[in-house]
């Protein structure tokens, strides 16, 4: 095991968007970035050499599925998730309630936690603070995420204050039971909805208990953009400038775009490799369907910028023909390039912020996307 503290140095600041380094027990990534989502042990269509190849330098792990099966212990006892998976760098975990939730089992949630039952085989488990914490202990997971909660929206400013105080409360049961580790780190979780005075209040109630860094969740689940960059305008100044900022579960290209300049430096989202898995690719132009029939005899790569293996080795017909064929290489080399184009697009916004000059930068992203199909 390494002496290293978990600690995000700043390279580059450029308004409010920040360019830096994590530096973790399994690696250094390069921020701001992007993480595939491998829920259940796996990004899902990809090895994880073809995730490295991408360019990805941190992927996530969801403590919900992983509990129901394989199992934590089995897990820990096969050496750890970083082995089972085969994935060296740093692996963050979801702690649970956000997808026992939207995964809309029967659940009963009270202070001391959830109990639910597996959408495997009925049975009944129970989440609590303390149980996710340990759980991702042995997962072995380098960022560990704090047991919240996320409330449905809309809601009444009381419904959300008094789920907000909750999380703050799980928050504090959280860190307690979080055992420090060099190069390990856990995360807290503003919740708050959109309502500005108790997205402040849960920022300030984590910063006192006191994290290695902070994420902001309950956004993304059906607000319009506006909102949410509204919500991370009035979030961001209170969260502490030398910690990373992770905003869970976004998004498209241009909510990460926007959301990197109010300051975020960490996403993760299922987008690229679902959509790739129903045949929707993205493009520094935009998306493209490649079910649509008028790829039939386009010779042409999905994005003649791209260099990943879909792009350098097959045309759009062939794609589009996979995906008519039902064929299932036609989701793995859809989700391979559209995890390189995320990859690609964190890489030019970080050097653009070490250029100092992201705002023209995303002005001619903005201007590609809006152009279509090349
Ligand atoms: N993923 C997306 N949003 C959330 C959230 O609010 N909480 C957690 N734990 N995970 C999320
Ligand atoms: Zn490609």
């Amino acid at each position: 095991m390494t002496s290293l503290k978990f600690h995000w140095t700043q390279q580059a600041q450029d308004h409010k968007a920040r360019a830096g380094i994590l530096h973790t027990a399994h690696g250094d990534v390069i921020t701001p970035t992007f993480m595939p989502v491998g829920t259940v042990g796996t990004v899902k269509a990809m090895t994880m050499d073809a995730v490295r190849s991408t360019g990805a330098g941190i992927v996530l792990g969801n403590t919900y599925h992983l509990m129901l099966r394989p199992g934590a212990e089995l897990i820990h006892e096969l050496g750890g998730l970083h082995k089972f998976m085969d994935w060296s760098g740093p692996i963050l975990t979801d702690s649970g309630g956000f997808q026992v939730m939207s995964l809309g089992a029967l659940r009963k949630l009270n202070e001391e936690g959830v109990t639910f039952r597996s959408h495997i085989d009925g049975s009944t488990y129970k989440l609590t603070p303390e149980s996710s914490t340990d759980i991702q202990y042995l997962l072995d997971a380098t960022i560990t995420m704090c047991f919240d909660e996320c409330p449905a929206l809309p809601a009444s400013h009381d419904t959300i204050a008094s789920s907000m105080r909750m999380s703050m409360r799980w928050a504090e049961r959280s860190r307690k039971r979080f055992k420090t580790r060099p190069g390990y780190a856990q995360f807290g979780i503003v919740q708050g909805g959109i309502e500005p005075d108790l997205r402040i209040e849960s920022a300030e109630a984590l910063n006192k208990i006191g994290f290695e860094g902070y994420a902001i969740g309950g956004l993304a689940v059906g607000e319009p953009q506006e909102q949410m960059f509204e919500t991370l305008d009035v979030t961001v100044p209170y969260l502490p400038s030398d910690k990373p900022r992770y905003l869970m579960g976004v998004g498209t290209p241009q909510d990460m775009l926007g959301s990197v300049m109010r300051g975020i430096d960490m996403f993760d989202c299922v987008m690229p490799t679902r959509a790739g898995r129903t045949g929707r690719a993205y493009t520094s132009r935009g998306t493209l369907n490649m079910k649509n029939a008028c790829h039939i005899h386009d010779r042409r790569p999905i994005d003649p910028e791209c260099d990943c293996l879909a792009c350098s080795k097959h045309s759009r017909a062939y794609i589009h023909h996979l995906f008519r064929s039902k064929e299932i290489l036609g989701a793995m080399l859809l989700t391979w390039h559209n995890l390189a184009y995320y990859q690609r697009l964190m890489r030019t916004i970080h050097q653009a912020i070490l250029d100092q000059n992201l705002e023209e930068k995303a002005t001619e992203l903005h201007n590609d996307w809006n152009k279509g199909d090349w």
